[in-house]
């Protein structure tokens, strides 16, 4: 069965490519629905429109978060979504958005979790000194950049690394791990009751 994902992504939209070339191509069991941006210039939005999948912005109002929520909810469900994917969404979801899909929502962040959490997370590693950071895909619970670890991929931190150069071997690591880990979550966790949303 191909189980429908809700991508939700504010800028690039890199990982969300990698991962909508996966489904194409048989790589993920699955298909990206709907891509949803807060930020209504993100190039992510553009991806989507190219490849023909539903793009659409929803202001965010940081005072109101909920009404973003609220509305993207709404979408989710009149799409038939079965897996919410965060990619590079740079947004912190209430409790009232991860409730809605409790254990349907995958977060990528680039460290090796539970180390350097939140923002920045490459320029903490290399102020760290770490020899070892990489990226980890895990299921989205109310605190932030927690929840069970589906998978992860280790990057070596070279002596001379800069944020930036750090920052591009990780992301492509990223682009193998997230579909990647997709595909395991689907053929492990999801497929035990993938039409609960529905
Ligand atoms: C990635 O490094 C991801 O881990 C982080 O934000 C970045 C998004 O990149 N959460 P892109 O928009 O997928 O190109």
């Amino acid at each position: 069965m191909t189980v429908s994902l809700a991508v939700l992504a504010s800028g690039r939209g890199s990982n969300f490519a990698s991962i909508a070339e996966a489904c194409e191509n048989g790589g993920v069991d699955a298909r990206p629905e709907i891509l949803i941006s807060n930020n209504e210039h993100a190039h992510a939005l553009d991806r989507a429109e190219r490849r023909g999948i539903r793009a659409e912005h929803i202001p965010y109002n940081p005072d109101n978060r909920e009404s973003f929520e609220r509305r993207a909810v709404e979408r989710i469900r009149s799409e038939n979504c079965d897996l919410v994917i965060l990619a590079g969404f740079m947004k912190v979801l209430t409790s009232y958005f991860v409730k809605q899909f409790e254990d349907r929502i995958l977060n990528i962040h680039p460290s090796l979790l539970p180390s350097f959490k939140g923002l920045d997370a490459q320029k903490q590693a290399l102020d760290y000194g770490v020899k070892v950071s990489g990226c980890t895909v895990h299921v989205v619970t109310e605190a932030v950049d927690d929840g069970p670890i589906v998978d992860q991929v280790a990057v070596r931190v070279k002596d001379d690394d800069t944020v930036d150069s750090l920052s591009k071997r990780i992301l492509k690591q990223e682009h193998k791990l997230f579909p990647r880990a997709i595909q395991q979550y689907i053929e492990e966790e999801l497929s035990k009751g993938v039409t609960r949303n529905k």
